[in-house]
């Protein structure tokens, strides 16, 4: 359908130079409304006079019958200041439905600026004054910053123009549904994909926009070109497929359809190692890779997760408004959505967060243990943990309180679930990173092999029967020791995870702000607690918390509890690792002379592989001829 582009704007926004270049590019003629103007009023403006709105009444008719004879043949684009609503009105009339206006917006010292620099152009301030003192707003116009590059300009009014969505989604699987509707929720135009497989995944897209009405403005597709082509220039997509192999595959299918500068961001648990290589794949084709941690589950994609976006600063910027938009928010009411930082950065942090939720869930698994060997039975377990809410807060507490409460007939669901847990390879890199990187997490390993072992059910069922766990005593414990101990691993915890960023950050060159990342794990995200919001204030103190006084403190007041919990479960055989693990990485962190003298000797001893010695302050190898 013919339409009649209108760009308005007070003298010196550029209406003519964006005008001119907009038909260029839409192949459609160009008109300046000051061309048309009856020869009265080019005699009283060139006294130097200003037209009244009798002066210009027929001359914007003049204009609309242009717009109307235009209208019949093609489009066309007419450049006319158009101050006034009513100005507008008449270049409205009879073809409202045909006009699109276009309203170059700046500031009175902007536009002052641009017409200095202007050799060939005078406007006195008094008169610049009054166009702007005469200016109505526009309410229905594209409106668009002078502060953009013509190009830019252009670029932004022909995909509003167009009516393209701003943000692309592909991947419908339950998070990414729960983040187009989060998107459309909050305003957003988007579109969806999700791919066609004859029988298995079938008009996924348009029936997902057909079930929820916040979708009706969305556009739902299953072919990849259709899809690109609904987007906005620089395209953003996200991409909420598998991680792993899936990623590249996507990558491949999308890459013939997409244009220089269009922003691709993985929001799945991917390996930051593997975004580091995509990135720099992408780069070489001209296409942005943000790399995304987003965290909270369905139900935080949907009203708002954690969002740990890396990768280009400056393509992070155009896709900023989006994802903070849809991010949680702290209790300050801040995103909880950062630029993390370069490469595959903010999938590192993300595989971390997920390592610390490896620990955290563990040691609730460990509390119910304990809590169980106690007497208590689920329900009163429940009622424990729900009264650790005032000095524990969490909400993995919170789900594993409901969880123990959820009963199926007359037992607990949770009795009826297979005792083997599964993974899907984050706690996997997270130790593995550590490893690499030289860092002592210790709990996130062991909630890890917990999880392996819980794998082997067959050899477990086989070797309980040989190996007969033996109950000495009573467990001589209360349940405030426990939660006690539980917050103490629970600190430990927090301490190895964020040691591991802080090391990377520094051997990556990363420079990753920590206070910031724990801000934004205060909400949305699977590890959100009040000891999260703690560290954000300790953190910008010091990097290393166990510095800090409140901390050195409550880790002190725990401490006896934790020992004894310990103690009790390891005489009862209770199998309580990452509890375990805490106090000892604790005594192994605070301990100034270690026992790695001897470690140092032994592989002097068989390999000569030299120690330093104490009375020697320069450092200096030494081998001894231990026989
Ligand atoms: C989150 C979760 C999420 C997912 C994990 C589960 O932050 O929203 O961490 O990413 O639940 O992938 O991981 P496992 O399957 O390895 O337990």
């Amino acid at each position: 359908m013919n339409k009649v582009i209108f760009i308005i704007g007070v003298s010196g926004s550029g209406k003519s130079t964006i005008g001119k270049l907009l038909a260029e590019d839409l192949h459609i003629p160009f008109f300046d409304g000051d061309d048309f103007h009856p020869e009265s009023n080019v005699l009283k403006m060139s006294k130097g006079y200003a037209l009244n709105d009798d002066d210009r009444f027929g001359w914007l008719q003049t204009l609309n019958n242009l717009a109307k004879k235009e209208l019949k043949s093609n489009s066309c684009i007419i450049v006319c200041s158009a101050l006034k609503k009513n100005y507008r009105h008449i270049l409205n009339e009879g073809i409202k439905n045909s006009t699109k206006w276009v309203f170059l917006q700046g500031s009175f010292d902007q536009i002052t600026d641009r017409i200095n620099k202007r050799d060939d152009h005078f406007m006195s301030s008094e008169l610049l004054q009054s166009q702007f003192d005469t200016l109505e707003k526009p309410t229905e116009a594209i409106t668009i910053d002078i502060n953009l590059s013509p190009k830019k300009i252009v670029e932004n009014v022909i995909n509003q123009l167009q009516d393209k969505s701003e943000f692309g989604l592909f991947g419908l699987g339950v998070m990414g549904k729960s983040l187009c509707r989060n998107l459309a929720n909050n305003g957003f135009k988007i579109s969806m994909f999700n791919r066609h497989v004859a029988g298995v995944e079938e008009d996924v897209a348009k029936n997902f926009k057909s079930e929820f009405s916040e979708l009706s403005n969305a556009s739902a597709f299953d072919d990849i070109s259709v899809f690109v082509n609904s987007l906005q220039t620089p395209r953003k997509i996200m991409l909420m497929v598998n991680a792993g192999k899936t990623i590249d595959y996507v990558i491949e299918n999308l890459l013939p359809h997409l244009s220089e500068n269009d922003i691709l961001i993985d929001g799945g648990n991917s390996n930051y190692k593997k975004t580091k290589k995509r990135n720099e794949y992408l780069k070489t084709k001209g296409i942005h890779f943000i790399g995304t941690g987003v965290s909270g589950g369905e139900e935080g994609a949907l009203k708002g997760p954690s969002i740990m976006p890396s990768g280009n600063k400056e393509a992070y910027k155009q896709v900023q408004p989006y994802l903070e938009k849809i991010s949680a928010k702290d209790k300050n009411g801040l995103p909880c959505c950062i630029y993390v930082g370069p490469e595959g950065s903010g999938q590192f942090i993300k595989m971390v967060h997920n390592g610390v939720e490896y620990v955290e869930m563990q040691l609730l698994a460990e509390v119910s243990t304990i809590l169980k060997a106690m007497g208590q039975n689920l329900d009163a377990i429940s009622s424990t943990l729900e009264s650790w809410k005032d000095t524990a807060s969490s909400y993995l507490l919170e789900i594993t309180t409901a969880i123990f409460k959820k009963k199926e007939g007359d037992d607990w669901l949770v009795n009826k679930i297979l005792d083997k847990a599964g993974n899907k390879g984050t706690g996997n890199w997270t130790t593995i990173a550590s490893a690499e990187l030289g860092v002592p997490s210790t709990l996130i390993a062991s909630a890890l092999f917990s999880r392996y072992v819980t794998f082997y059910k067959d050899e477990r069922v086989l070797l309980s029967k040989n190996f007969e766990k033996q109950t000495v005593s009573e467990l001589n414990i209360t349940t405030n020791e426990v939660l006690e101990a539980y917050q103490f691993a629970r600190i430990i915890n927090h301490y190895q995870g964020f040691k591991l960023i802080i090391e990377a950050s520094n051997k990556s060159s990363w420079n990753l702000n920590i206070s910031e990342i724990a801000r934004i794990w205060t909400n949305g995200c699977i590890i959100r607690s009040t000891l999260m919001e703690d560290l954000v204030d300790a953190f910008k103190e010091t990097t290393n918390f166990l510095t800090n006084v409140e901390i050195i403190e409550k880790l002190n007041q725990y401490k006896p509890s934790t020992k004894k919990v310990i103690s009790q479960c390891v005489l009862n055989d209770l199998t309580t690792p990452a509890l375990s693990e805490a106090i000892q990485f604790l005594n192994g962190i605070t301990t100034a002379y270690a026992s790695a003298n001897v470690i140092q000797a032994q592989r002097d001893y068989f390999g000569a592989h030299t120690y330093q010695r104490l009375d020697d302050p320069s450092g200096k190898s030494h081998h001894t001829n231990w026989n």
